[in-house]
Order: structure tokens, then sequence, then C-alpha cells
């Protein structure tokens, strides 16, 4: 008998910019993508979100593969620029009708719909008024909340406000290879705080509204393993679990950020500034679940008076520096490591210790595994997309999960990335996670890839045959 409660939900995920395409179709507004991805030399090959992989007008067939594969819940995110063109105001009805025809379809598969309210798409008026550094956004995010559950909320029971904080805060200020492009790690610090606001007043309105469901956020879960025993790496480990898991994840599901953190980084830089209130509004505006992404863990080394905002090894922030300390920590290759294409280290073991990391911290919170997958270049053999590796890595994925089950935590749901190839936001088409292949070559035709057999099977038998 497996491990998995009687309700688990087997799903799978997508984002709006990197599967729908329609990018100015039926009264869309511009999201911060639709103009970053126009700029020369921003994205792999000038590669941008306008058709990606026709969703839009594809859905009715994508949701039939759904079924056919036996979905039990499926993961996706509403554009704000499609509801809310201007990001406020005017409603475009007809980005409305999309996604409740969305939702209508998935029901009447009975497959759950599971809503991200923000995947990074954030409408290009508001960035011109200045994103995510001002408190305008986060109200405008309350008014563009209150308008999805009162439109969906009757249909939908699980919400989650915000899709990985770290990364697009972390490439959007600190990297600059997400827009809005800035590079200072002060104002990222500031942009975080109006996104926890943003998220708390969006909570708020579920409760106000008296919306029948869970509301959650979605973090990534990262691991950290010290490369070494040295009482140094020991140290630099626990400021890289500091940063990159406590300050995203204690105002969420504690209501405050950690504090002796808190104290260095207003020290430092002056911020996170609060206005009056906010400490009240993240302290009662808690999550009923948690959405961890899982993919690799991070190896840590202490780091010998470096200090800047350049990215490590997977092109990301590099720890500590994000912050503005020096002598911190960064990130390294695990020499030990079995790494993917991209050089994520393949360790499922992760998810396990990842899972029982939360449960230790924030107590019995429900969670839900709401991404993992690996990206890879999926061979094609005499027609057929023979991709082994994506399923060994997902049954080593789902076994630590059910180890992590079988240890007492309550994960209510698994979310491979992604349901169909889609558009990766810096690496274009070539680096694949799905099920359902998608032909760049035959009018985007849809083909379903071993894998989609094999979770197919795993589906069917509540997770036993893997
Ligand atoms: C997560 C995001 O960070 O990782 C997804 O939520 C993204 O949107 C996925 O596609 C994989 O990242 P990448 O860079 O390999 O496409």
């Amino acid at each position: 008998m497996a491990a998995f409660p009687k309700d688990f939900l087997w799903g799978a995920a997508t984002a709006a910019y990197q599967v729908e395409g329609a990018h100015n179709e039926d009264g869309k507004g511009l999201s911060i993508w639709d103009v970053f991805s126009h700029l020369p030399g921003t994205t792999y090959q000038n590669t941008n979100g306008d058709v990606a992989v026709d969703h839009y007008h594809c859905m009715q067939e994508d949701v039939a593969l759904m079924a056919e594969m036996g979905l039990q819940s499926y993961r996706f995110s509403i554009s704000w620029p499609r509801l809310l063109p201007n990001g406020r105001g005017e409603v475009n009805e007809a980005g409305v009708k999309f996604y409740s025809d969305l939702i209508d379809t998935l029901l009447a598969h009975n497959i759950v719909p599971m809503i991200t309210l923000y995947h990074w798409d954030l409408p290009q008026a508001l960035q011109d008024e200045g994103g995510w550094e001002v408190r305008s956004t986060a109200e405008a995010f309350e008014e563009y909340a209150r308008l999805c559950y009162s439109r969906y909320g009757d249909r939908v029971k699980l919400w989650a406000t915000f899709n990985e904080t770290i990364v697009f805060i972390g490439h959007g200020y600190i990297t600059g290879s997400h827009p809005p492009s800035v590079r200072d790690p002060g104002r990222a610090i500031q942009a975080c705080h109006q996104v926890f606001i943003a998220h708390a007043l969006a909570v708020k309105a579920f409760r106000e509204m008296k919306i029948a469901g869970e509301i959650g956020f979605v973090n990534v879960l990262q691991p950290h393993t010290a490369l070494t025993n040295s009482a140094e790496d020991k140290v630099a480990t626990e400021l890289a679990d500091a940063i990159h898991t406590h300050w995203l994840y204690d105002p969420v599901l504690k209501g405050h950020y950690p504090e002796a953190l808190l104290a260095q980084t207003q020290a430092i830089w002056g911020v996170p500034r609060f206005e009056a209130g906010d400490d009240e509004l993240l302290r009662n505006n808690l999550c009923d679940f948690i959405g961890l992404n899982y993919y690799r863990r991070e190896t840590v080394v202490a780091n010998p008076g470096e200090t800047s905002t350049a990215s490590n090894h997977n092109g990301e922030p590099n720890s500590g520096a994000e912050f503005g300390f020096k002598d911190l920590f960064k990130f390294v290759r695990n020499p030990d490591g079995v790494y993917t294409d991209w050089d994520w280290e393949i360790w499922p073991q992760g998810l396990t210790d990842g899972i029982m990391m939360i449960k230790e911290r924030y107590g019995d919170i429900p969670m839900y595994i709401t991404e993992n997958g690996l990206g890879a270049k999926d061979p094609i053999v005499d027609g057929e997309i023979v991709d082994q590796p994506r399923i060994d890595y997902l049954s080593m994925h789902i076994e630590a999960m059910e180890n992590a089950i079988a240890k007492g935590a309550d994960v209510r749901g698994y979310y491979p990335w992604s349901f169909i190839d889609l558009l990766s936001w810096l690496n274009g088409y070539k680096k694949q996670y799905g099920f359902v292949y998608v032909d760049h070559n035959q009018n985007l035709a849809r083909k379903r890839k071993k894998s989609y057999f094999w979770y197919q099977s795993v589906i069917a038998s509540h997770g036993e045959q893997r």
C-alpha cells in the first residue's frame, strides 16, 4: 500500500506567460515580460511568449489531454493584464471569460483547479508607476485578487498568491536578468516587502469575502548542505537558510521576518521600511498552506571576503551578496553530485529533508509540492519522445515525498513541472519539462511523451506503480 492519503491530488503545473501566447489579443494589456522579452538580447535567442504554445487557443485540446492522462488537479496562473489591462480599474471581460471557460472545462473533467495569482507577469502599466517598489502595486494586487475571487471563487477552492518571490525579486532586482533589470540589493529587499504586504492584503480579502477554499503562497524549497564539516561552512549554511528560506517563509507562515536578519538589513540598507499597520497586517493574515517548488539543493561554503551582486553557477543571485553582506557564503558545485544539462543537482533526498525542515520550523502546515521536474533536451527515437530521464527523476522524487509523508508530513498534492513543454523564461523552448511535447515545426502539434503514459499509471495506481 502506498503511503499517499486518500484525498492526495496528482496534478501538474504551468504558468500563463509560459503557455498562453495571445499576448495582445482580445483586449489583453502588456505585461513586463511582453515588453522585456522584446528588448534585444534579454532572453535566449530572443525567444518570447507572444505565441508560447498557444494554450489560449488550444485550451480545450490541452484539457482533453489532461483528462485522458487522469490528471486530478491542474495548477495554472492567471495573467493579471489579461483581466486588468492597466493593472487596476477597467475589467477586460474577454480575459475573465477565458479563465472561466478553463475552470469549467477542468471541472467537467473532474480536475481540481489550483490558481496562482502572480507568476511574474506584472502589468507594464504598474511597472511604469514603480512596480513592486511602491505600495500602490500591492493595493492594485488586492483589487485584482478580489476580482478573481468574485469571478472564480464559487468554483475554485485552491489559491496561491505568489510564485517564488526569491526568483522574480532576485532576478528582477539583484542580477537584473528579469524585468525590471535593477541591480540593487536595498531595492530588492523593499520590493520583496511590498510583495509580502500584497500577499497579506489578498489573504485578508479572501477571508473578508468568505471564499470557501484555502489560500497559500508558493516558495522555492532549497535545502542547503555544507561542503565540509568546518565550523565556517556550517555557519555559512545557517546563513544561507536564514536568507533563502526563513526570510521568505517566516512572513507568510509566522507573520514576521526573522529578527536577527531584519536587524541587519535595516542597519545596512535601512530596509525593509514598514508603514503603519504592516506588522499587524502580516501577523493576522497567515497562509492556509504552503506550496513548495523543489528542483535541487545547494552546496554551501564560507565566502572569504567576496561581495558582489554576481550570480552563482545557476545564474541566480549569489548568496549573501543580495543582502549586501560580505564574508558570508556562496554556492558551489558538489564534487560528488549528479547534475542536469543545466547544472542543477539531482538530489531527491533534498525533497524529504526540505519537507521535514518546513514541518520542523512551521509545525503542521499543509503542503503541496507545487513544482518538481527535470529540464532536459528530450530525445526523439523513431518519432517517439523517450524521456526516460524525466521518468527516473520524477519517480525518485515521488519516493522522497512518500518518505516525508511516512514521517508525518501533511503533503496533500504533487504538481510536476510541467504539464506541457513550455517557454522557459531565459532558456527558450530548448529546455523541456513537459509530459506533452509541442512540435514547433508543425503548427505546435501536441504529442504524448513516454512520461505521459508513465504518469497516467502513477495516477491510476495512486502512486504505487512508478
Ligand atoms: C520555476 C518557475 O522557478 O522553475 C517556473 O516557477 C520555471 O516558471 C521553472 O519555468 C523552471 O525554470 P527554468 O529556468 O528551467 O525554466
